[in-house]
């Protein structure tokens, strides 16, 4: 791509989509043009963009014709139908569905990770990671290049913006019907998140875990090119609004200290090191909304394995877990 491209975001009204313009405006991402797409519903409506107000138009087959980069975040179901379809038309897919993660043709990719990957894009198709697994990755990967990782046990803390602006909603009304004594109702979620846990996102598979259990370990061997990688992840969703946390204990080759854990952040990028414990530092969701930078902390020795560490790695799943993640991705094309 030599002259600026002409970007579409598809899915631009929704929770990742609207992040994902502020990411390209913020990062003053070069580009001659930017179209929105939405359903319908939004079409005829408009968003801001570096001062001029968009007008949002409808995805048909015929949006791609003269796009050379189009962000996908309007669930799997429409990256299914249009991202070939856009891909045909000659336009390079970014796409935050799980449709095309698995895909030998399609590169999964973390920018700080494995941004070798991009650059190779047969069907014209790059996906974009699950959100917990881009955020463990963030903290595991400068890890991995120092000591060799091996396996990791991860527990995730969810927060209910994962499940898009219905989780906020049933998260905000639960709350409210709790302070004023009135009636619980739940439609998203199959128990009462406010003032709850739930261990349980995504279906369940005949294994036991869930598939988004499941995509730490498939999705995590690919990224860091570790067939091997051993993984058991259970996830939790959490009565946060954004953000997600992930408590993890990974197991490497080598048998690192604390402090030489705590040493390959020093230069690692997208990612912060906040663990001072006897000052109250570590890492919490609230801490990270809006930034680009996931932060991870409580780096010690695991008790139970050896050449294992226990950490706590914590990010914006909307920005980094989405769309900043799908935005660096245009960038290195
Ligand atoms: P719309 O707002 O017009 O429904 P979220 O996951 O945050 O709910 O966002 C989903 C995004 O996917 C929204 O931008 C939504 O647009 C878009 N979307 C949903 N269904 C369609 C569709 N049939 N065609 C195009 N975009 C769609």
């Amino acid at each position: 791509m030599n002259s600026e491209p002409h970007v579409a975001i598809v899915g631009a009204t929704g929770a990742v989509g609207r992040e994902m313009l502020i990411c390209l405006a913020e990062r003053d991402f070069p580009l001659s043009k930017l179209t929105l797409l939405a359903s319908a519903r939004s079409a005829g409506q408009s968003l801001p963009f570096r001062g001029e107000e968009i007008v949002i138009q409808e995805l048909t087959e015929d949006s791609f014709k003269d796009i050379d980069i189009a962000l996908f975040s309007a669930g799997g179901g429409i990256s299914e139908k249009f991202g070939p379809i856009a891909a045909e038309a000659g336009c390079v897919v970014i796409d935050n569905s799980s449709a095309f993660r698995m895909d030998p043709q399609v590169p999964l990719v973390v920018p700080e990770i494995n941004p070798e990957a991009a650059r190779n894009h047969p069907r014209n198709i790059i996906a974009n990671p699950n959100c917990s697994t881009i955020i463990t990755l963030m903290g595991l990967a400068p890890l991995h290049r120092a000591f060799g990782l091996k396996g990791l046990i991860a527990s995730t803390y969810q927060a209910v913006s994962g499940s898009g602006a219905q989780g906020i909603v049933e998260l905000e009304n639960q709350t409210k019907a709790l302070v004023s004594g009135s009636p619980i109702e739940k439609n998203v979620y199959p128990h009462q998140i406010a003032h709850n846990v739930i261990p349980h996102v995504d279906v369940f598979q005949d294994s036991g875990y869930t598939k988004e259990e499941q995509k730490m370990l498939h999705e995590g061997r690919k990224i860091l090119d570790l067939p091997d990688l051993k993984v058991t992840c259970t996830c939790v969703r959490v009565p946060v609004m954004r953000s997600h946390s992930i408590s993890v204990t990974a197991i490497f080759e080598k048998d690192p200290t604390v402090a030489e854990a705590q040493a390959v952040f020093s230069d690692a990028k997208g990612v912060d090191l906040r663990d001072n414990p006897s000052e109250g530092l570590y890492p919490v969701p609230l801490d990270t909304i809006g930034q680009d930078n996931c932060l991870v902390g409580r780096i010690r020795k695991d008790q139970v394995i050896p050449n294992a560490l226990a950490l706590w790695v914590v990010g914006d799943q909307v920005r980094k877990g989405a769309a900043l993640n799908a935005v660096q991705i245009a960038e290195i094309l």
